[in-house]
């Protein structure tokens, strides 16, 4: 493998040297990088894009709260933060508050005591925790946050009593997550994978760690009451026990409520890879032309030939090849040995007056179409045709079925391939029409703790370049030339 195995970047460039890496959501200090803002400046910038939500009628426009419930150690957080990144995706200004970064800028862990029933000074932090994050809650949304996620035990009845008194008065509305697990080895996972990098065990052992979290535990555990349609009769919630093996669902209302259930429904925490390649190049790369439905170049003949071989290197178990229905795509798949399924969401952005044109082309003829698409490439759809968020909308079911499956390769389109990674590394929409996704190059997406890690794996086949750089490149290469010559003359 290593002959096609070159280094490369988290956004590839142009020009970049290939190599693996991580992508960790989280970046290595959230806590006090994340709380600084909140608390400190009091004040949530958000870049001002169109949001989903505004689809809806006014009241269905409500801010909504989606508070987790769950002992520790049953992938609240996980859940949070994976959910935190699709509603993003599709649109919905959302915003995780994790009540554990609040309580460890109020002060350092020293053990488990902090959660035992009784520990009066411990009652008060975390209640003072919960009180500021519901605080900030409310700034997120008079600031034009959409929906927050409160990531937290919420285990007493007392705790969503005063989250639902909140809600209550601003008129949000409040759906719970709660995550039940009764498989001591999920249990035992999470602790020694993930429990172990908390900030609370800087310099611990996994010993004195699994030792201290089973008590922390076992404290939640003995005031720990879960959801019960009796007892709280008008809260919507969803459960998901055992990681999704079962859900029971109560009292959800609404679109949004509706589209998080069924994103729930659909996660597993079953180890895999998701596989992703663009189509080999094809005659229209060639002559630089969007759209249509040509056939591979040579080289991109030679590509699937090559992709082949190497797909039947690598082993991989229960793999299912996805491609569109686009014949590039359907080619570039065809030697690769396993079950295929084509998929017409995965077909390229439409690309509607344009179709067949070269860039040069639609530059000439539509002028217009080029410097709307330089404004904001990711929001100008094509008369006729798509935008990025029309592709991101369109690809919803994709992203629905790889959450679902074991392994998978996905064979399509620059575009379509742009709005998937957008998904799994959490890439903000602004950015995603100018992720580098070259040709003949094979993408690895691993899970890990809270994020993916890539791997890009470039063969040494050539290839045209279609990347189209983000104006602002061009203009700063422009101008300092521009410089250069001005100071040389
Ligand atoms: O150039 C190849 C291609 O797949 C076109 O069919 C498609 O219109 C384009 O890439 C998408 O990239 P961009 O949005 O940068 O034009």
């Amino acid at each position: 493998m290593t002959d096609l195995h070159q280094e490369s970047s988290l956004v590839l460039r142009p020009g970049d040297k290939y190599r693996s890496f991580s992508v960790n959501i989280l970046p290595e200090e959230p806590e006090e990088l994340h709380l600084h803002d909140v608390r400190k400046e009091r004040h949530f910038s958000l870049i001002h894009r169109p949001s989903v939500m505004e689809y809806y009628s006014d009241y269905l426009q409500t801010p909504q709260i989606v508070a987790m419930v769950g002992l520790p150690a049953r992938g609240k957080t996980y859940i949070s933060k994976k959910l935190c990144r699709y509603l993003n995706w599709i649109g919905f200004r959302t915003k995780v508050f994790n009540l554990g970064e609040y309580r460890r800028m109020k002060s350092t862990y020293e053990d488990h005591s902090l959660f035992k029933k009784g520990n009066l000074e411990g009652e008060a932090l975390r209640e003072q925790c919960a009180i500021e994050a519901l605080e900030d809650t409310c700034l997120w949304f008079e600031n034009g946050g959409e929906i927050a996620i409160i990531d937290a035990t919420n285990s007493t009845r007392e705790r969503r009593e005063m989250i639902k008194s909140v809600v209550d008065e601003k008129g949000y509305k409040l759906f719970y997550v709660e995550s039940i697990c009764t498989d001591p080895e999920i249990i035992k996972k999470n602790i020694t994978e993930v429990k172990v990098f908390s900030p609370d065990y800087k310099e611990k052992t996994t010993e004195e760690v699994v030792k201290d979290f089973t008590q922390r535990i076992q404290h939640y555990a003995e005031q720990y009451m879960p959801l019960d349609e009796k007892e709280e009769p008008d809260v919507s919630f969803i459960k998901l026990i055992n990681a999704g093996e079962s859900v029971e669902i109560h009292k959800h209302e609404g679109p949004i409520q509706s589209r998080i259930i069924y994103y729930l429904m659909n996660l597993h925490i079953l180890p895999r890879n998701i596989y992703f390649t663009r189509h080999g190049e094809s005659e229209f790369n060639l002559s630089d032309r969007v759209g249509g439905d040509s056939e591979l170049s040579p080289r991109g003949k030679e590509y699937a030939l090559a992709l082949a071989k190497f797909v039947a290197g690598m082993n991989i178990p229960d793999l299912r090849v996805w491609t569109s229905v686009k014949q590039r795509t359907i080619s570039t798949a065809e030697h690769i040995a396993c079950p295929q399924e084509r998929w017409k969401v995965l077909n390229e952005i439409d690309v509607g007056i344009c179709d067949g044109m070269s860039y040069e082309e639609v530059a000439m003829k539509y002028p217009g179409i080029r410097k709307a698409r330089e404004m904001d490439k990711f929001h100008y759809r094509y008369p006729h045709g798509e935008n990025y968020q029309d592709v991101t909308e369109r690809l919803e079911p994709v992203i629905m079925e790889l959450e679902r499956q074991s392994n998978v390769l996905v064979v399509c389109h620059e575009a379509v391939l742009r709005c998937l990674l957008g998904y799994f590394l959490d890439i903000p929409q602004r950015e995603i029409p100018y992720i580098y996704v070259p040709l003949h190059t094979f993408f690895r997406l691993s899970p890990i703790t809270y994020g993916c890690k890539v791997q890009h794996i470039k063969f040494p086949i050539p290839c045209v370049e279609t990347f189209v750089p983000k104006v602002v490149f061009i203009l700063y290469i422009i101008t300092a030339m521009t410089l250069v010559v001005t100071q040389i003359l």
